[in-house]
């Protein structure tokens, strides 16, 4: 089995963390956010994968090679102007032999491939759409479906009294070469606004999945945060190979925990390898630290992330955000909720 994945947006909602990383290569739990996905989709029996990229593609390259090392083979199709979520689908067209899985490169989920195959099946379809329930449709573009679970309508983020439905698009898709050869070639396309729609207009079988595995949009650095939270929490499995465990503390090679470190609440804190805490250090619920981060003595974090080669100073304190790669938050600092240094930035001590 063939699988696209979308990984050419800018990731403007993610800034500055997005700066120099593109979105799907930004760590999640320190390893390549896209790797998890590959993981899971090797797991399930795809070999072939081809990324779609536009947006710093080198650092795809860099990242996955020709995906060996993770059991895939990996290719690559660059737009040199961005083409869309159908156009990127359409450039790849070539790739697409049979019916071929497409996912968006930033998405967190637990896809069970194999009832998703047999319903595109079932249905006829030439796409099939997969969804996922969420608790609150307003904020989303919901999928409206039929009693044979075929695609009626899509409703884009509707008032409350215009909610018939609570499935959303959850990024992921079946094509057959069919649906991908409608998408106009070397323009600028959706396949939500664009190809979807054109589908239902013209009578052609548009199935939809619902799926009920984990599913998260990394794409606001709410969700980026809250991937980490859910992932040391337990949300969904964390690959944990090659880790010690002290109580709470998830420990990679190389990374010390100094005296006197204490632990609250519920989930579990991540050091990243050779990183170091020091003495008498506080942490609340889930925290990952990346590679070669320095805690010093007495600081206090939070549900928050730290990524690799960031220092954080003694008596800092930090509360449910993302300090960059490279950052030096000086003693005393404190960061509250919601916030994002990005990579290399400086907080002088006692900065608030
Ligand atoms: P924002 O700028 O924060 O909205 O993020 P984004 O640019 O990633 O856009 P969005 O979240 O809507 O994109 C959904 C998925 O499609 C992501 O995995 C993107 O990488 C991917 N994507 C969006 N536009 C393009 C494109 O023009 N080409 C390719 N190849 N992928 C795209």
């Amino acid at each position: 089995m063939r699988a696209i994945i979308l990984t050419g947006g800018l990731g403007t909602r993610l800034r500055p963390l997005t700066a120099d990383l593109p979105k799907p290569v930004l760590p999640v739990i320190n390893r390549p956010f896209l790797e998890h996905q590959l993981l899971d989709l090797r797991r399930q029996g795809v070999r072939e994968v081809l990324l779609a990229t536009g947006f710093k593609p080198r650092a795809f390259a860099r990242a996955f090679g020709d995906g060996k090392r993770l059991g895939i083979r990996l290719t690559f199709a660059h737009e040199t102007r961005p083409l869309g979520t159908g156009g990127a689908v359409r450039h790849a067209a070539g790739f697409c032999r049979g019916t071929t899985l497409v996912l968006n490169g930033d998405v967190l989920q637990r896809l069970d491939l194999a009832a998703f195959l047999k319903r595109h099946a079932a249905a006829r379809a030439e796409a099939t759409i997969a969804l996922t329930r969420v608790a609150d449709p307003t904020q989303f573009g919901l999928v409206e479906t039929d009693r044979a679970g075929l695609v009626k309508r899509f409703l884009e983020k509707p008032s409350p009294e215009e909610i018939t439905c609570d499935t959303i698009n959850a990024g992921a898709y079946l094509f057959e070469p069919s649906a991908v050869a409608s998408i106009p070639p070397g323009v600028l396309y959706s396949l939500e606004r664009g190809l979807f729609p054109e589908l239902l207009k013209h009578g052609r079988r548009l199935a939809a999945w619902v799926s009920n595995g984990y599913w998260l949009d990394i794409g606001t650095l709410d969700k980026y945060l809250q991937a980490h939270l859910d992932g040391l929490g337990g949300a969904w499995p964390l690959p944990l190979v090659g880790l010690r465990r002290r109580g709470p503390f998830l420990l990679d090679s190389g990374a010390q925990l100094g005296p006197r470190v204490w632990h609250e609440g519920a989930g579990r804190v991540l050091l990243g390898r050779g990183s170091a805490v020091g003495p008498g250090a506080r942490f609340t619920g889930s925290v990952c630290l990346g590679a070669g981060v320095r805690v010093e003595a007495g600081a206090s974090l939070a549900d928050c992330i730290v990524l690799d080669g960031a220092r954080i100073g003694s008596d800092a304190r930090l509360e449910r955000c993302v300090v960059g790669r490279r950052c030096r938050v000086g003693a005393g600092c404190i960061v509250g909720p919601g916030r994002a240094l990005g990579d290399g930035s400086v907080l002088t001590a006692f900065s608030r």
